[in-house]
This record gives C-alpha cells, sequence and structure tokens, in this order.
C-alpha cells in the first residue's frame, strides 16, 4: 500500500466525503482527469479576490477568451484589465498578466511545481503556491485560506485569536495533507468550510469529522475563530469631475501605472485626502460647477472614500490645464473601459441606473 502522511483517519474520511459531495467547478478536473495548470492557477488568482459564485463568470470569460497561458501572455494588457473588470483590486489583473508572459518566457509556456518557483512569479504567495501546486500537481502542501482557518480552528478548538493563532494553524492544517490525493484534500477541505462547516451556523450534523471536532464537543464552533478586533479604517474625501462634451463625449484620465488602481481609467478627481476647499481649482479645465445631492462612497482595503460630484456647466475654454493621460469617451462606450468599481459608482450616480454591487469578498 502506498505511505500515508500522518492523519490518515481524518484525511481519509474527507476524501470518502469529497467523492460524493464535491462541488462542480468549471475550473475543476473530473474524477481521473489530469488537472490543467492554467485553469488552476487562474482561478485561484481570481478566488482570491471574491466568492466561487462571482468568479465563475470571470473564468469562463478568460478562458474563452484566452484558452492558454501563452494566448494571455500575449493579450494586450488594456483588453485583460477591461475583462477583469468589476472584480477590483486591479494589482491582481496586471500581476496575472505579468505572470502569465514570465510563464511564457522563463519556463516555456509551462507552469513551475515547485512551491519555490511558483511563489518566485508575480501574484502568487503562500497560500496561491500551496494551492496550485496541490491541486495542478498533486504535491502535499496544505492550501490555508480563510475557509481553511475556520474548519482547522474548529476541528482543533484553537481558541487564540487570528492573527496570532495562524501559524499553529497552518502547522495543524499541514499535519493532515496526505501523500495520496494531496489536490483533492485541499479543495475538499475548500468544500467542507463553504458548504458545511460555514461561519455562523455549521452544519455539524452531516461533517465527516464531526467525531473528531474539538469544537463541536466543547460548543464553541459558532464562535471560532476568534479574531482580534479590526482597527477601524480612515476615511478620505475628494471631488470627482463630471465633464460632457457638445457631443456627449465624457472625459475620463488614466490614472498613474503605479500605485492604487494603477493604469486604470478614472473620472478625474482631486487628490483623495482631506476634503478640498476649492476643489474647483485642481479640475482639468475650466467650468461652470454645480453640486450634485449625495456622495459617492467605497471602501478599499485600507480605507473608505467619499467622493462628491461636480458637474461641469458651459465649458469655458475647453483647453485642458494640466498634461494628464485625458480622453473622451462615448456615453455608449463607458461599459467597455477599464474603470473600476468605484469609477463605475460614479456613472451610476451621475446618469442613473445600477451601481455595480461591490464583490463580496471571501470569508
Ligand atoms: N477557494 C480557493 N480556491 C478554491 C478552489 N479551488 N475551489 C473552491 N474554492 C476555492
Amino acid at each position: 500500500m502506498a505511505k500515508q502522511g500522518p492523519s490518515p483517519g481524518l484525511a481519509s474520511q474527507l476524501l470518502d466525503w469529497y467523492d460524493v459531495h464535491a462541488r462542480v467547478l468549471p475550473w475543476r478536473s473530473r474524477p481521473g482527469e489530469l488537472a490543467d495548470p492554467y485553469r488552476v492557477w487562474l482561478s485561484e488568482i481570481m478566488l482570491q479576490q471574491t466568492t466561487v459564485q462571482a468568479v465563475k463568470a470571470y473564468f469562463e470569460k478568460f478562458v474563452t477568451l484566452w484558452p492558454t497561458v501563452e494566448a494571455l501572455a500575449a493579450a494586450p494588457l488594456d483588453d485583460v484589465l477591461k475583462a477583469w473588470a468589476g472584480l477590483g483590486y486591479y494589482a491582481r489583473a496586471r500581476n496575472l498578466h505579468a505572470c502569465a508572459k514570465e510563464v511564457a518566457s522563463r519556463f516555456g509556456g509551462r507552469f513551475p511545481e515547485t512551491e519555490e518557483e511558483l511563489r518566485s512569479l508575480p501574484g502568487i504567495g503562500a497560500y496561491t503556491a500551496g494551492a496550485i501546486a496541490a491541486i495542478a500537481f498533486g504535491k502535499p502542501h496544505a492550501a490555508v485560506d480563510g475557509n481553511v482557518e475556520r474548519v482547522i480552528s474548529r476541528v482543533y478548538c484553537i481558541e487564540t485569536p487570528l492573527p496570532d493563532s495562524k501559524p499553529e494553524i497552518r502547522a495543524r492544517a499541514e499535519a493532515l495533507v496526505p501523500l495520496q490525493r494531496s489536490g483533492d484534500f485541499a479543495q475538499a477541505m475548500m468544500d467542507l468550510g463553504a458548504t458545511i462547516c460555514t461561519p455562523k451556523s455549521p452544519n455539524c450534523l452531516i461533517c465527516p469529522w464531526a467525531e473528531h471536532c474539538e469544537g463541536r464537543k466543547s460548543g464553541l464552533s459558532p464562535t471560532l475563530p476568534r479574531k482580534k478586533p479590526k482597527k477601524a479604517v480612515p476615511v478620505r474625501r475628494g471631488t470627482a469631475f463630471w465633464i460632457e462634451r457638445e457631443d456627449g463625449a465624457i472625459l475620463l484620465r488614466r490614472r498613474p501605472e503605479k500605485g492604487l488602481l494603477g493604469g486604470m481609467m478614472e473620472v478625474p478627481s482631486t487628490a483623495w485626502g482631506e476634503k478640498p476647499d476649492r476643489p474647483e481649482t485642481d479640475a482639468p479645465l475650466a467650468a461652470d460647477w454645480s453640486a450634485l445631492p449625495g456622495l459617492v462612497e467605497h471602501t478599499f482595503t485600507h480605507f473608505h472614500l467619499e467622493l462628491e460630484v461636480l458637474k461641469a456647466g458651459s465649458v469655458s475654454t475647453g483647453e485642458l490645464l494640466d498634461d494628464g493621460d485625458y480622453r473622451w469617451t462615448a456615453q455608449g462606450d463607458l461599459p467597455g473601459e477599464a474603470l473600476p468599481t468605484v469609477m463605475r459608482k460614479i456613472v451610476a450616480h451621475v446618469l442613473g441606473g445600477n451601481a455595480p454591487r461591490p464583490m463580496r469578498k471571501k470569508t
């Protein structure tokens, strides 16, 4: 018989459960089928950002547009950013493209198999390297994300709050990984966390690990993992300028390549920080301004943003006052622009219609 990892009982119970209950997801190989590292990698990068449900449509769009890593590498960055629009956090899309290029150039279009080499690629951190190594290449690595942290905290009733408990959780998770079917094991942990060991009301009655679960025995499971209280995020404020030309085109600006939402398009605005006293002095051109009622709000990872919107009435000269990277876009072409969610909210605020709902982050 093949050599087993350290906890054959737990691992095989979970794998038996997975054989019956695995979710069918577009990036997963079917039983007996070899995993496609490109699809595994692409899905893992998208899943860093949001939920399985939200990722499905984006995943299908990407593999239809770019069926291989070489095809993605050859695509213009702007096309990739446009296809990513709505998933949020554009640094990930830029890294995705940079990673595809590196896999194509440095590794001849084949993803490397070791965690170390995977981690040397843009956008691939510890979690993603472990997940790809396990799922695409069958290496015995743990892939510890928020769902897995919750499962492990409960099974071992770890009461130390996150993030202090991370090293213990990782050690416990690694000790569970079997030498055989480690990719299925990683995905089974994810499915267990997503479908049974859910944040608020875990369904312990049907859990394959119920008999081993210390959290269940002590009645603490629904309260685990404990978390240290979060610091309140600071609020930044600014003013956005909605400028419409006679033919209805809207003035947009490309953001600098480096930094937040790098290289994306935006509705021009003042800097985001203190509320500006005389915002119109930072406008891209001179105009009669009127303030729209209400605010556009958006929460980024590290701050909350409140923007008022000034709408240009008559534009005095039409002459741009700085050398920003501006362009006029017909209103009908706005949906195809690489506008991040906060900018789409501004468009909806001015033109009406539904602002895109912010993507729900993974737990
Ligand atoms: N979350 C992160 N990676 C996942 C995967 N491969 N399947 C389901 N959920 C996930």
